[in-house]
């Protein structure tokens, strides 16, 4: 496929990842990309939170599988969810739509859950759609740093490619920012369980919880913004 840098490889559990050659690095946990989504951002951050009615901030769509995930388990549980993902390097029609092909190809997913895969792909940058009765969705092709929200999220999906790959996304100044994007008693969550990371997350405001990685991973990290006591 798909260009000179970007790959699509199997992982454990059969799904789909990309790998980004340049970089030399995958856009999911090759031990399992479904896996990882399923554990790191729907149970230990969506069915962790407590709440049913969520807005939610994705750092990088990337091939769109955390927000498809999010929007199939808003349906099946009859959550209401608004979920907004930012993408600094958008991938092309071609390499999403092969992307999703493989899912399908795999079985991974029903005709249903394909045509909304499909439609998460079609919809414009930039505007909100409505991705089924339960979840919409507004992808904005913008650097997460121009992010201007306050107190307006109940959950952070941290999925920036690895800290060693992208250290300028780590930083106790970008976790202000989420920290500040978050309502009290929101929560941040991420895959990576680094130290300097959690010390990042703890100078920006953050309290951290350290809980069971998925398959391949001791680890993950869930940061919480706990109310302020004045
Ligand atoms: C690990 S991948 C995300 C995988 C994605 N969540 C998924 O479900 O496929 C990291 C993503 O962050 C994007 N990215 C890198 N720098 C960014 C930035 N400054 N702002 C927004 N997105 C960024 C990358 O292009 C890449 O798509």
């Amino acid at each position: 496929m798909e260009g000179p840098f970007l790959n699509i490889v199997k992982t454990l559990d059969r799904s789909p990842t990309i790998k980004h050659a340049f970089l030399n690095e995958h856009y999911h946990s090759t031990f399992g990309a479904i896996q990882e989504s399923n554990h790191v951002f729907i149970q230990a951050g969506i069915q962790a939170h407590g709440k049913r009615e969520l807005n939610i901030l994705e750092l990088g769509f990337g091939t769109g599988l955390n927000v498809w995930l999010t929007a199939l388990y808003a349906k099946e549980h009859s959550f209401k969810i608004q979920i907004d993902t930012f993408e600094k390097f958008p991938l092309s029609k071609e390499v999403s739509t092969a992307y999703l092909e493989a899912l399908i190809q795999e079985d991974l997913c029903t005709q249903d859950g394909a045509a909304l895969f499909r439609s998460l792909l079609d919809c414009a940058w930039n505007e909100n759609y409505q991705l089924n009765d339960n979840c919409s969705c507004s992808k904005f092709d913008m650097d997460i740093t121009s992010l201007k929200s306050h107190a307006h999220y109940d959950i952070v999906f941290f999925d920036a490619f690895n800290p060693d790959v992208q250290p300028e996304l780590w930083t106790e100044e970008i976790f202000k920012l989420m920290y500040s994007a978050l309502k009290s008693d929101g929560i941040l969550v991420t895959y990576c369980a680094k130290g300097q990371v959690r010390r990042n997350l703890k100078a920006a405001g953050f309290s951290i919880e350290k809980i069971a990685g998925p398959p391949g991973k001791r680890e993950m990290t869930r940061a919480i913004k706990h109310a302020q006591i004045i």
